[in-house]
């Protein structure tokens, strides 16, 4: 199995103290970006100055989480600022293979979240044009909701389909990832975990991140 990635979610830190908040998750792999339009979910967050300004000052890579409609129009934009990869969902792009050239083209990752609800298999002929598929693990919009056991089958046959394709994408989930629910998303194939409130909801982020690799990487030695 490849090696687990965590990336704090920075929905669940103070927003008055972002540049801070960066500096106490140094031992996460990325810092994961939520952006929010309140239309494809009942949320507002942030948008491109924000997230400009994320990438000036970070020393982690940036992983943009793009819950906005209309990704093909507005997508493009965040890779220029120099991000490490830019996810769109599929169910908010009309040309989701010409938008991961798009990405790509403009020198970032490529990735596609599919909300719980979407099925993984009428993607699978389009993985290579990806860096990162992201599987919910709850409904896109909030922090602090319960990981969606049901989303397991499908990141097994998601897993199942990356190996079988030979290609070297990476498996991400996002939504109530604990030091609880890692070890199954983990067994049934995902190497990349977003944490939001059980990092950034704890008094000592950067140790909350290694309690997480931690679990995944002892079970994985112990097998
Ligand atoms: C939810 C966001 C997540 C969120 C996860 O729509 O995409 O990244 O921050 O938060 P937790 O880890 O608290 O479920
Ligand atoms: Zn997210």
């Amino acid at each position: 199995m490849s090696p687990c990635r965590i990336h704090p979610s920075i929905l669940s830190a103070d927003f008055a103290n972002l540049e801070a908040e960066l500096h106490r998750i140094g031992t996460a792999d990325a810092v994961h970006v939520d952006v929010m339009d309140n239309h494809f979910v009942p949320n507002l967050t942030l948008g491109l100055p924000v997230v400009k300004r994320i990438a000036d000052v970070s020393t982690l890579p940036v992983d943009v989480h793009l819950m906005i409609e209309d990704a093909d129009r507005w997508a493009p934009d965040y890779a220029d600022l120099g991000v490490d990869s830019v996810t769109f969902h599929a169910e908010a792009s009309a040309a989701p293979v010409r938008l991961a050239r798009e990405l790509r083209a403009r020198g970032s990752k490529a990735a596609m979240a599919l909300r719980p609800a979407t099925a993984v298999e009428p993607y699978l002929d389009m993985l290579e044009e990806l860096d990162m598929l992201l599987l919910m693990t709850v409904e896109p919009g909030f922090g602090g909701q319960s990981f969606l056991d049901l989303i397991l089958p499908k990141i097994r046959r998601t897993r199942a389909a990356i190996e079988g394709s030979g290609l070297p994408l990476v498996l991400q989930v996002d939504g109530g990832i604990t030091r609880e629910t890692i070890l199954r998303a983990a067994e049934a194939g995902a190497d990349v975990f977003v944490a939001g409130s059980s990092v950034y909801g704890t008094e000592d982020p950067a140790a909350a991140v290694d309690a997480l690799r931690h679990v995944v990487e002892h079970t994985e030695s112990g097998l």
